[in-house]
């Protein structure tokens, strides 16, 4: 499992994808990999998942609940890159709800914004740079707090899970969806196939870059297993925290509430 405890500004190291660098070192690379892969992020989810990523994120999205009302309702969607899930979730809700999508990579979030105003959403849905490790919000602050895909890019997870519980008020609601372990016997092998040979040759066929697409199945692998998450979401404060296994075991959907 990555050294993931270590506090900001120390010499520990963790893993970016299967090698091993410094902790400080990671989140270059991570914005590295995502500066070259915005521009086809959206297609390439598609292509790597065979759309599979629109379901995942509906049922995130179910769970989130928004109200349908004009209730106001915040949701906070870190590491929201080009905004999927906060337009999924700003669709579903009522006119009350407003989601703020912080992710660290300005180029995401450019491309983000450009797709808002294409939808329409852009009175909605805001995009704000920011680093999930120190978010630039004040305590409790959202009613929800979501993350798709992002926790694993992230070096401290204690230190980012212990900020989503910061912001979130009394009562909210954290999930958080990422690739887990497939557990079931053959489609192990099918995926492992699929995920170190097929995924890197999309990546260089339609975005012309294969590394980045290892680095984003190496990291998979590197993930802590769903009960070691868990265990670590208890950890910084949440309680009733659960999880669920989605299309065996490919993504895990975890929860917890601010109590
Ligand atoms: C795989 S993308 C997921 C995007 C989006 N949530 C989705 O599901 O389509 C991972 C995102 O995490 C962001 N990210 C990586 N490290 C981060 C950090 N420390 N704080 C905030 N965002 C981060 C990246 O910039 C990237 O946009």
């Amino acid at each position: 499992m990555p050294a993931t405890n270590g506090a900001p500004g120390s010499r520990r190291d963790t893993h970016f994808g299967f090698r091993t660098v410094g902790i400080d070192d990671k989140q270059t690379l991570v914005d590295e990999v995502f500066d070259k892969v915005a521009p086809r992020y959206d297609l390439m989810n598609d292509l790597m998942s065979g759309g599979l990523h629109r379901v995942w994120k509906d049922i995130l999205v179910t769970a989130v609940n928004p109200p349908r009302s004009e209730r106001p309702f915040a949701v906070l969607d870190v590491a929201g890159g080009t905004g999927d899930v906060a337009f999924r979730i700003a669709e579903a809700a009522g006119a009350g709800t407003r989601v703020t999508v912080c992710d660290i990579n300005r180029e995401m979030l450019d491309v983000g914004r450009e797709r808002a105003a294409q939808r329409g959403l852009d009175a909605s849905v805001r995009f704000t740079a920011g680093n999930a490790e120190s978010l630039p919000f004040p305590d409790r602050s959202f009613d929800a707090c979501t993350i798709a895909f992002g926790i694993r890019n992230v070096p401290r997870i204690d230190v980012a899970l212990a900020e989503f519980y910061r912001v979130l008020r009394h009562g909210g609601r954290f999930l958080c969806l990422e690739f887990s372990t497939v557990d079931v016997p053959g489609l192990d092998v099918l995926y492992d196939f699929y995920s170190f040979n097929v995924i890197p040759a999309l990546g260089r066929t339609i975005a012309g870059d294969a590394e980045a697409y290892r680095y984003l199945v190496e990291s998979i692998r590197r993930f802590p297993r769903p009960k070691a998450f868990a265990d670590m979401i208890t950890a910084a404060g949440f309680r009733r925290v659960s999880f669920r296994m989605l299309t065996g075991g490919v993504v895990a959907l975890h929860s917890g509430w601010r109590l």
